[in-house]
């Protein structure tokens, strides 16, 4: 593939490749230097049109451990507040020499557009509440290595999949890699088109933690709810909110994760969050050699 602009262009070959070179760098980076001079010769530019923590500073670190040279673009501070558009925006970064980009955007679609319109290596960080592909592998990643493989898994995806790029992500990478995957919400936060994928619907939140293996706790996005398909915040947690008494009552050890951010007391509780059964900053750790890994095969294709 030329560019990471969903996990729906990925077959299980490449996740293969991509988790077998991220176990290499996992190493790199727990070594006392944690730097390889690999990409030294590769820029790389950083474009945030949403907000971001994780996948923006693991996207940086993960360049920097691979010794690239990178840009950060933040949209709130550029010019994009005077009005240039995106494909001038990225056409002028890349007028500085720029070899990959990795955009996360707020519209479904913004990294196929750019990858037609650029010349340039595209990661998609996220696209509004399509997909989120890193966060996908590095979380089938992090399954892998707690349980030794993902084949065969009963996965669980909780909470708001109608607006969640990580669901779709996660959905594409879970079934790929022969996982069984369904997900758990209100019916008004879960999309028509999801038993289409294979995915069944569970509506009762004992019934599926019952069924997993590994329950991954997704965020309600307020930011993108609008009030007709939401629950209170009170319902919500009464019905789909993961406590430490749900879990101590279902008589098996199931694996914690969520992609974060965390809203503490609505879709989790901290002693849930905070307990030995949750892998939630296992994940953020193994994003960093995931990226290196997606980085570093994509570079490979780059004439130099
Ligand atoms: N998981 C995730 O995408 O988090 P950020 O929005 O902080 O990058």
């Amino acid at each position: 593939v030329e560019h990471l602009l969903g996990i729906k262009y990925l077959n299980e070959n490449d996740i293969n490749l991509i988790f077998k070179t991220a176990d290499h760098f996992k190493e790199v980076i727990n070594r006392p230097i944690k730097k390889v001079p690999s990409l030294r010769d590769i820029t790389i530019a950083n474009l945030f049109f949403e907000n971001s923590t994780r996948t923006k500073l693991s996207f940086e670190l993960a360049e920097k451990r691979l010794s690239a040279d990178v840009i950060n673009f933040s949209a709130g501070q550029s010019s994009v507040k005077k009005g240039e558009t995106l494909i001038d925006t990225v056409n002028n970064i890349l007028a500085m020499k720029v070899d990959i980009v990795v955009m996360r955007h707020g519209n479904v679609g913004a990294g196929v557009f750019l990858s037609n319109h650029v010349n340039a290596k595209i990661i998609n960080a996220g696209d509004g509440t399509h997909e989120h592909p890193t966060q996908a592998l590095l979380d089938s990643y992090s399954i892998r290595e707690k349980l030794g493989s993902v084949k065969g898994k009963k996965i669980v995806i909780i909470g708001d999949i109608l607006h969640s790029r990580v669901a779709l992500s996660n959905i594409f990478a879970l079934q790929l890699q022969g996982a069984q995957v369904k997900v758990c919400g209100p019916t008004t936060l879960i999309p028509k088109y999801i038993t289409s994928l294979g995915v069944e619907v569970e509506t009762n939140l004992k019934k599926a933690l019952e069924w997993c293996d590994v329950a991954n706790v997704l965020r309600v996005q307020n930011e993108r709810m609008d009030i007709k398909y939401f629950p209170s915040t009170r319902e919500y947690t009464q019905l789909f909110g993961i406590n430490k008494e749900i879990l101590d009552n279902l008589g098996k050890k199931i694996v914690i994760m969520h992609p974060g951010p965390i809203n503490r007391g609505v879709e989790i509780t901290s002693d849930v969050a905070d307990s030995d059964q949750s892998i939630i900053l296992n994940q953020v750790e193994n994003g960093v050699a995931v990226r290196m890994a997606v980085i570093y095969l994509l570079a490979q294709q780059i004439k130099r």
